[in-house]
């Protein structure tokens, strides 16, 4: 098999020669995917393992990322791939940066063993992955995962999300905020099983995929106050949106029936302090790229508030003229109220403002 060169961070690594990328490959590498690899090694380095925190990366393909958390992180990590040509390139890859590690070609959910942390990245859902984490995962330990089918999650196809997350999407100007809360809301309730909460402190997404980052904690009583944190999101045609533990019917602000988005996760998606931690230690290496840090640092500064407000939507359906994402934050400052923009939407603003005041906003 031919094979042809990449550097990572400060990984060097071999993978059979591609033209083009995809599953379909011998063993899989995606060079455009080192902007999730390049945060998570920040991620890594700001959760702060205790000494022996074991780390598996789940479904290593070439073991880009296991490398990558060894080199740049210090972290004592396990490869598992299934695909014996995948084993054999992390044993090739290893020896190319002068390191050794365990390497398994079990099925993920037949892994053995207890972990610190736990990475999956698969090829699309998660979903088939969920119970093996959990059962290797240990008590205070972190759960880090990938999403790629967008299209389940976002609302393209409805029936492919009722069925993997079994939750109903739906289409609208946040959509993708939802379809981040769907993913977290299902890890919740699997996690649930086993007595167990989740506490996302990084989530994003980009382009095709979702990244999410969870600090895992046994306990009944926590995994029953964690699950308080499902519920629903409500739109309306007039702009109005809402997250709500109980179903509303009607929109309080139009008296219209509203549509919705269920079960998901209500409460926040990353924890401020801790992305500041990641920015600072992405800070700290300066070979890495600019673009994952920028994103990072709009996600730190991101309200709180679940669901935006896309403001070309809003300007379009009240029929006013488009204000700037930036003017439209300060003049809800200027308000009084909490305002910020959201790595979900260029266009968009989080706010604690209700539509009512959002539109006021956007009628001066
Ligand atoms: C998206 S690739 C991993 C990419 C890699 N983590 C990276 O950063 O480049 C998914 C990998 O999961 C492996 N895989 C798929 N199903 C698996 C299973 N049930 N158990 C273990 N590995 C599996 C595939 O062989 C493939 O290498
Ligand atoms: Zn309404």
């Amino acid at each position: 098999m031919e094979l042809c060169e990449f550097t990572e961070g400060r990984a060097k690594i071999e993978v059979p020669k591609f033209e083009k990328v995809t599953a379909k490959t011998p063993v899989f590498y995606n060079p455009k995917m080192a902007f999730s690899r390049d945060i998570s090694v920040s991620v890594m380095n700001a959760i702060k393992l205790k000494e022996s925190g074991k780390v598996i990366d789940g479904l290593s393909g070439s073991g880009i990322r296991g490398l990558r958390y060894i080199l740049e992180s210090n972290s004592e990590v396990y490869f598992n791939d299934h695909n014996p040509a995948a084993a054999r390139l992390i044993e090739r890859n290893l020896k190319l940066n002068s390191l050794e590690a365990p390497i398994t070609k079990s099925d993920f959910n037949h892994v053995y063993g207890k972990f610190e942390v736990v990475d999956i990245d698969p090829f699309g859902s998660p979903v088939r992955f969920l119970d093996g984490a959990f059962r290797i995962l240990k008590n205070d330990s972190y759960l880090f995962l990938t999403a790629t089918d967008t299209s389940a999650l976002t609302g393209a196809h409805v029936s492919s999300c009722k069925r993997k997350y079994d939750s109903k999407p739906l289409k609208c100007s946040f959509t993708h905020e939802l379809a981040v809360r769907i993913l977290i809301g299902k890890v919740a309730r699997n996690a649930a099983k086993y007595n167990l909460s989740v506490r996302p402190i990084l989530s994003y997404t980009k382009e095709h995929f979702i990244r999410a980052y969870f600090e895992v904690k046994y306990g009944k009583e926590r995994t029953n106050k964690t699950l308080n944190n499902l519920g629903f999101a409500i739109n309306c045609k007039c702009g109005y949106r809402e997250v709500t533990a109980s179903f509303i019917p009607v929109c309080p602000n139009c008296g219209e029936k509203v549509s919705f988005s269920h079960p998901l996760w209500i409460s926040n998606i990353k924890d401020s302090k801790f992305v500041s931690n990641c920015v600072k230690e992405y800070e700290s290496r300066d070979f890495l790229n600019e673009k994952p840090l920028e994103l990072l640092k709009v996600v730190e500064n991101e309200l709180d508030a679940p669901l935006f407000y896309d403001i070309h939507e809003l300007s379009h359906i009240y029929k006013v003229k488009i204000p700037k994402t930036e003017e439209m934050i300060k003049k809800l400052k200027e308000l009084g109220f909490d305002a910020s923009a959201t790595h979900f939407s260029p266009v968009s603003v989080k706010t604690n403002a209700d539509i009512k005041d959002v539109l006021r906003c956007l009628n001066e």
